[in-house]
């Protein structure tokens, strides 16, 4: 079954049975420096194993071992491509072509990552391609209040130590789209305790402060200078976020969204992480208007991830290359309306390496 590719092995097996829903499978990419594993339920990353810099093998990304628990709870969207709208749209509502959208509510009174039933609990249909898998999936008209059948194809690939996400998709009604991944990493090991420690750089001079604990945007873009939101220099994660700070109380810590610098459409730099213990760097560019950093504030420790070991808060953080959350509803934002037959295309990748 392999294909090679610059030296990427790929290769699939079954992970497991869904009791309607058919066969969930599971995509291997190896490279020399990279092993990802990926399955079609969420067409999500269970595993992605980089080297420390003493050459150890770890893995990076928190999940799970079966497929169970990814079924049973899915609150955490470990590793999901979130959509067909990732984040959040205030009240699932919003106006489209002079018609007003509602969709399921999932989040208090607000839709999250595409509403009660995203494209994370969907087994995508997958398929090898030269250095990785595609991914596709036929979202119904109206599905979750969504218009227009929205054909989306989600391709990850390995090269050497760089993974790219590339996301399309059309659909044959006027409707809106944003896709993410919302793998979560530490890069000491996904069982190695909080991502406190670890530093990240942001390219953004802005980001979009919510109003209240159910971060939907007031739609204003706000500076970062002087906050605990300036990482324009790689700096150690917990240092601010426990700092008196409504924008950190409201997200129970970082929960926002970045406006990444640069132009939408260009892949660009958007983050970067280094974790000083294990020497792993993960550099993050996207072609995305946004990034939402989210340091892993709900994770209670109720979850116990593919080692054994409870996920407590701040085991993980999610870099999420995305449109703006509630674009659909502030015209300052960009846009993410998809006209019929437009493609939407983006693409983010993910760098890895040592210090
Ligand atoms: C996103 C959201 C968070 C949270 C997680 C999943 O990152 O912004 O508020 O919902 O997903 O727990």
């Amino acid at each position: 079954m392999g294909i090679v590719d610059s030296g990427t092995q790929v290769k699939a097996e079954v992970f497991g049975t869904l009791g309607v829903g058919g066969v969930v499978e599971k995509y291997m990419l190896t490279s020399a420096e990279i092993e990802l594993e990926l399955i079609s339920y969420g067409a999500r990353v269970v595993a992605l194993k980089t080297k420390d810099r003493d050459g150890v093998w770890g893995d990076v990304t928190l999940g799970y071992g079966e497929l169970k628990p990814y079924v049973e709870n899915t609150n955490a969207y470990f590793g999901v491509i979130a959509g067909r709208y990732a984040n959040r749209i205030a009240k699932g509502r919003f106006e489209l072509a002079g018609k007003t959208v509602q969709t399921t509510i999932n989040d208090g009174v607000n839709m999250l990552h595409g509403g009660v039933e995203g494209f994370d609990q969907r087994n995508w249909e997958g398929e090898i391609v030269e250095g990785g898998v595609e991914f596709a999936l036929v979202s119904p008209d109206g599905d979750q209040g969504f218009p227009g059948t929205l054909e989306v194809r989600v391709r990850y690939t390995l090269r050497g130590s760089v993974v790219r996400i590339e996301y399309s998709a059309v659909s044959d009604k006027a409707t809106v789209v944003n896709l993410t991944n919302h793998a979560y990493f530490n890069l000491d090991g996904e069982a190695s305790g909080t991502i406190l420690e670890e530093e990240l750089t942001l390219e953004a001079d802005a980001y979009t402060p919510v109003a209240d604990a159910a971060a939907i945007p007031t739609g204003e873009i706000a500076t970062v200078d002087g906050t605990p939101f300036d990482f324009r220099r790689a700096t150690v994660i917990g240092s601010r976020i426990g700092d008196e700070n409504d924008q950190l109380k409201f997200g129970r810590g970082y929960d926002h969204n970045w406006v990444v610098r640069g132009k939408a459409g260009e892949l660009r730099p958007a983050a970067k992480v280094v974790a000083p213990k294990s020497g792993r760097v993960l550099t993050v560019e996207t072609t995305e208007p946004g990034i939402q950093f989210y340091s892993g504030n709900f994770l209670d420790g109720t979850l116990v991830g593919k080692s054994g070991v409870a996920y407590v808060q701040r085991s993980g953080f999610c870099l999420e290359t995305q449109a703006f959350p509630d674009a659909p509803n502030h015209g300052g934002f960009p846009g993410t309306e998809v006209e019929v037959g437009e493609e939407y295309s983006s693409v983010t990748t993910w760098a890895f390496g040592v210090e």
